[in-house]
């Protein structure tokens, strides 16, 4: 092909030059690092078609008193993951479901060197749960997608929006990610009914292959999830973003307690082995040794029964939940250390025994300082005000923590209420969330390696 032959093919100027360069015989360099997308200041997401979603959500796993029961592996929860891809599908994401059991939207990006660049969040819901818990990030995070397809905003690394399974378990998909899903914990007994591996099967993933799920550290470009405070402190000051500094640690115990089963009507007082008694005082002691510490710390005894359960029985046996949280690891140990010492004081009262065995861990988890810094400029950029803040409840972006850098942006909860049928967020606030968690996809998309 000669000189004339190339000019008379349309191209564009900067590939002219190229082929130029190559007819008349020019060493070319070509850049590794296609350009990054032109900033759109005015780019917004589209909060009319959030505001849909969550509506939409709200009808999955329903509850007549409002909010949900939409506990992971339930019927609820498989219908509405099969249309939250259908979301991801009109969003122009191709959405696959892993091996855990955890719905990934994925989209090329222009530079296939870069690692993907993650965002999402859950929408298994606790039991009388509500309507923004985890759904606020993933109709959010699905929406950040679509917005950028619907501007033909190619960003340079893949993005993956992920719908995490189990975050209300004790975030059980994204720990599967991080690698920090022990095969015990497959046996748990969900909310649902379900075993953990038999609810992941039930979901379409595959529990004897979980190992090919594991990422190692430095596979992510960075993890961002937007999600409702879950506690006052925004609404209260009237804020607009809260900026997560950390997520807690979270450890939870099985606690059985073991006495002796005898009859309600003919034991004396003084010679009884009651379980439930000595769990009664567990409790107030749980409470009481937490409470003795300065610090934002918490303890919870969640669940209680005692066994057989009769009117007339004295208990034999009861089995409870201790969960202890603090973003200080070494403080839950302390308190644990604590706790056992006196529930054995307890049990040397009456003759009862305590035993406990752990369901699972949450190690505390920082927020990356690059992180926290593109999101309070992508928030001061728009105009919200914003608070750094930790975060007491815990989220799958402490299990992204282990092998990449995460960032939380909170928006506010109405009087702090959350985990209930009465959890709030006002749709201008979502909004304003939604458009932080944009503006940083991009911001990060420009800076992050
Ligand atoms: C999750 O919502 C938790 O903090 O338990
Ligand atoms: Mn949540
Ligand atoms: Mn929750």
């Amino acid at each position: 092909m000669n000189r004339r032959d190339f000019n008379a093919i349309a191209l564009t100027s900067a590939t002219t030059a190229i082929f130029r360069r190559l007819a008349d015989g020019l060493p070319v360099h070509l850049s590794t690092r296609p350009p990054v997308h032109p900033f759109q200041p005015n780019l917004r997401v589209n909060a009319e078609r959030i505001n849909a979603h969550l509506a939409a959500l709200a009808e999955f796993g329903k509850n007549p008193e409002g909010g949900v029961s939409r506990m992971a592996y339930s019927d609820a929860d498989k219908a509405a993951r099969a249309t939250v891809m259908e979301w991801m599908r009109a969003a122009k994401l191709e959405p696959s479901i892993d091996f855990a059991g955890n719905i990934i939207g994925r989209r090329a990006g222009s530079d296939p060197s870069l690692h993907p660049l993650l965002f999402g969040s859950h929408i298994d819901s606790v039991p009388g749960g509500g309507n923004y818990d985890g759904q606020v990030g993933s109709t959010s995070a699905i929406e950040v997608a679509q917005t950028l397809a619907e501007h033909t905003i190619v960003t340079r690394h893949p993005i993956e929006v992920v719908i995490w399974q189990n975050e209300e378990g004790g975030l059980f998909g994204s720990r599967a990610v991080s690698g920090q899903l022990t095969t015990p914990e497959l046996k748990t007994v969900s909310t649902s009914g379900k075993t953990v591996e038999d609810g992941i099967r039930f979901i379409g993933g595959d529990p004897a292959r979980l190992v090919e799920v594991k990422r190692p550290k430095g596979s992510i470009a960075g993890y961002f999830e937007l999600h409702i405070e879950q506690g006052g402190t925004l609404d209260a000051a009237k804020l607009n973003i809260g900026v997560v500094e950390g997520i807690v640690g979270i450890k939870q115990w099985e606690v059985t307690v073991t006495g002796f089963q005898n009859h309600a009507g003919t034991t004396a007082m003084d010679q009884r082995h009651d379980a439930l008694l000595s769990a009664a005082r567990f409790v107030d002691m749980v409470n009481r040794v937490v409470r003795g510490i300065s610090g934002r710390q918490v303890g919870t005894v969640g669940r209680i029964q005692a066994f057989p359960g009769a009117p007339n029985v004295i208990p034999g046996k009861v089995v409870c939940t201790l969960e202890l949280r603090d973003l200080d690891d070494a403080k839950i140990d302390s308190m644990y250390a604590t706790i056992r010492k006196e529930a054995d004081a307890i049990g040397k009262q009456n003759g009862t025994l305590f035993a406990y065995s752990e369901l699972h861990v949450n190690v505390a988890a920082p927020t990356d300082p690059r992180m926290r810094k593109i999101i309070g400029d992508a928030a001061a950029a728009l105009g919200l005000s914003t608070r750094q803040m930790p975060s007491g409840a815990g989220h799958d972006a402490q299990a992204m923590a282990v092998i990449g850098p995460i960032g939380m942006i909170f928006v506010p909860s109405v009087g702090g209420i959350s985990h209930s049928p009465k959890e709030f967020s006002r749709p201008a606030d979502i909004a304003n969330g939604a458009n932080v968690l944009l503006r940083a996809v991009l911001a990060a998309d420009k800076t992050l390696a």
